[in-house]
């Protein structure tokens, strides 16, 4: 039997996450005979100590995926994994044994499906532990102390596969395990003949870092159907989350059936179907029909936490106020402190010229909210109930009379405290329906009500301010978190203001040094949708970023390892293939930097997130492929050229899309990072 973790590369703790390969590439000269001696002397001065130094990262890096590629790929990465040589195959008549409780059923016909699906081969559950069986599903009868509430063990040995946990949630995640020490066929929808059904000598001991595993999906900006949200929640559990966050309030659509308020989904509900890019839309005519859109009814709900909790997940909901509320406000506009709100319509991905945000200083506000929350906090039994708070502004309070009066009378000097105010009176009106208050970190800034938790968006910092006030915290930074950005270059996306690479999500770490680490219940992602309009480009966004998160939310950060990570997204994507979802191959899109040299001539540098790429170019607008010049210096771009066309190869093959980067956009990024630009 080898001890050890089954990647030998892991990481000591404080090892880099990454090695070279990455966004600091070697900056070295093309052909030297095409440049100038100053030119040269100015790129060969930094380029052999690069060059040496990357040749021997690259070597390390390409050495680790070597011995990556013939191992386990289990994602997130467990606690502990122990091999030995050989491996157990699945007999024609498979017998899975767990006990009789409902949930145990639910893990052991879960499992019994995917087998009986993929395979073909004969399963059977049996709720008793009398006869020899393939595999055990076990609880615990004295609890295993080691693994906590939502643990596995794992055993694989030659005759057969045992999962023991302390509760039902522990064997699921067991079983998403195996799943993944199966070969990669068991993802699929239709019985695949011929696969040799495998499973490595293993023994598996896991548990997750944090309890809040959350991935947050807008079905505002476009909505989703019910069936589309519990794809989404089966993905979810692929990778171990126990929490789906909804975002189902917000300008462009009010997305739950409030029976009291029934023109929040007659009318809130519904805006002008548009494509192309969000944000810049032409305003819409009366005469468009404004039939795009949807709505779950409570019965949905009922049936979508159902769903989620027969995979031992929750669902919180958000409903997004003060700000962020012309859809509730174009149903009811006597919300608004703005005349003329009844005119407004529900936006459709135009830009936003009208007061989208509740009036504070109406009792009405505070009636409609006590109806919302009142139906909403008995639809979902997750403890937390979220209520925005994110992005409020302030310009129509400042001319509304109505609110200086409240600020007067409540001696309020700033409009951050009205908006304080507003969520502390929210906050009571949620604890009144047995819930608990959480928000976006701007409800931190006029003044925090005793007991809200705080979502941190905008950095990690909002989260270290609550935490270090004694607040529950879960961090979901922009920075490391935000699935909505592009994956690679924009040239490549469709285009959001900004780019988070996977490499980068993977970096995500929910504890701050600083923080008590007690006062973060863990992390999620967030996927806002004003550019993803179909369920399709929902998956394309979340995988293989989810990947990373689900490893920085269940994983020990010791065993966090780019160069371990990567390999196993490859083989996760073979899977997901399987499975017919689409994800983003964005890793294999090389990053472009241009800069002009001394001569006035442009500069094109390409890295890769991932080492072992050759990548191949043209400038002569034809496609390259590997017979083309590899690119192995920085690139000199020929004085007429309108194109830079690449393709990445791994292993001799083609892996990374066809890039056409114009010569025009790389001039105006150059220009961009002149000095004093
Ligand atoms: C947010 O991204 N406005 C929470």
């Amino acid at each position: 039997m080898s001890a050890g973790s089954t990647h030998p590369a892991i990481a000591a703790p404080g090892t880099p996450l990454f090695a070279c390969g990455g966004k600091r590439g070697n900056n070295v000269l093309d052909s030297p005979g095409t440049v100038t001696p100053s030119i040269q002397t100015f790129y060969r001065f930094n380029s052999m100590k690069k060059i040496a130094l990357s040749v021997i990262c690259c070597l390390a890096a390409l050495f680790t995926f070597a011995q990556n590629k013939g191992g386990l790929a289990i994602i997130p990465e467990p606690v502990s994994i122990i091999t030995k040589d050989g491996q157990f195959t699945l007999p024609k008549h498979i017998l899975i044994q767990a006990g009789p409780s409902a949930e145990e059923k639910l893990v052991s016909t879960f499992l019994r499906g995917k087998l009986a699906t993929a395979s073909g081969l004969q399963v059977t559950v049996r709720n008793s532990f009398s006869v020899p069986a393939t595999i055990k599903l076990v609880l615990n009868t004295k609890p295993d102390t080691t693994i906590g509430k939502e643990g596995y063990q794992l055993w694989a040995g030659k005759k057969g596969i045992t999962i023991a946990a302390n509760q039902a949630n522990g064997l699921f995640y067991g079983v998403q395990t195996l799943l993944q020490l199966l070969p990669k066929e068991i993802e699929s929808k239709t019985t695949v003949p011929g696969v040799d059904w495998t499973v490595p000598l293993v023994t598996i001991k896991d548990y997750p870092r944090f309890s809040w595993r959350g991935l947050m999906l807008d079905v505002s900006r476009h909505f989703f159907t019910k069936e589309e949200v519990e794809q989404y929640i089966d993905q979810m559990a692929r990778y171990k989350f126990n929490l789906l966050h909804m975002h189902l309030t917000d300008d462009e659509g009010w997305r739950i059936e409030i029976k009291s308020l029934p023109r929040l989904t007659t009318v809130g509900a519904w805006n002008v179907k548009k494509v192309g890019e969000f944000g810049r839309f032409s305003p819409t005519t009366p005469d468009e029909p404004r039939t795009y859109g949807g709505f779950y009814t409570q019965n949905d709900i009922k049936e979508l936490v159902q769903y989620a909790k027969d995979r031992f997940m929750d669902i919180m909901p958000e409903i997004d106020v003060p700000g962020h509320s012309l859809a509730a406000i174009v149903s009811y506009p006597e919300l608004s402190c703005t005349p003329g709100a009844d005119k407004y319509v529900v936006r459709s991905g135009e830009r936003l010229q009208v007061d989208n945000t509740l009036n504070p200083s109406s009792e009405k506000t505070y009636v409609f909210l006590d109806k919302v929350i009142g139906e909403i906090s008995k639809l979902f039994p997750f403890p937390y109930m979220h209520l925005g708070g994110d992005e409020c502004r302030k310009d129509y309070w400042q001319k509304s009379d109505s609110v200086t009066a409240l600020m007067k009378r409540e001696n309020l000097t700033t409009y951050e405290q009205v908006q304080s105010y507003f969520e502390k009176r929210l906050e009571k009106i949620v604890e009144s329906k047995g819930k608990k208050f959480m928000g976006w970190d701007e409800i931190l800034e006029g003044g925090l009500g005793p007991n809200a938790a705080v979502m941190s968006w905008r950095s990690m910092q909002g989260g270290i301010t609550a935490a270090k006030m004694g607040h529950d915290v879960v961090m979901s930074p922009v920075n490391y978190a935000y699935l909505d950005y592009m994956q690679s270059d924009r040239v490549m996306e469709p285009h959001v203001y900004a780019t988070l690479r996977l490499s980068t999500t993977y970096q995500f770490n929910p504890v701050p040094d600083s923080v008590n680490a007690k006062l973060v219940l863990g992390g999620q992602a967030n996927l806002w949708t004003e550019q993803v309009f179909n369920f399709r480009q929902v998956e394309y966004m979340t995988w293989p970023r989810g990947m990373a998160i689900s490893e920085s939310v269940w994983s020990p950060i010791e065993k966090k390892n780019w160069n371990n990570f990567y390999p196993k997204v490859e083989k996760q994507f073979a899977r997901l293939d399987e499975a017919e979802i689409k994800y983003a191959p964005s890793m294999y899109d090389p990053d472009f930097d241009a800069k002009v040299a001394p001569d006035g001539k442009m500069i094109i540098s390409l890295t890769t997130e991932i080492p072992g790429l050759d990548i191949y170019y043209s400038f002569d607008n034809s496609y390259p492929d590997k017979f083309y010049p590899k690119y192995s210096e920085p690139l000199i771009v020929p004085e007429d050229a309108v194109q830079l066309k690449v393709i990445t190869y791994q292993d001799g093959h083609p892996i990374g899309r066809m890039v056409s980067m114009p010569i025009a956009e790389m001039k105006q990024r150059a220009d961009k990072s002149k000095p004093g630009k």
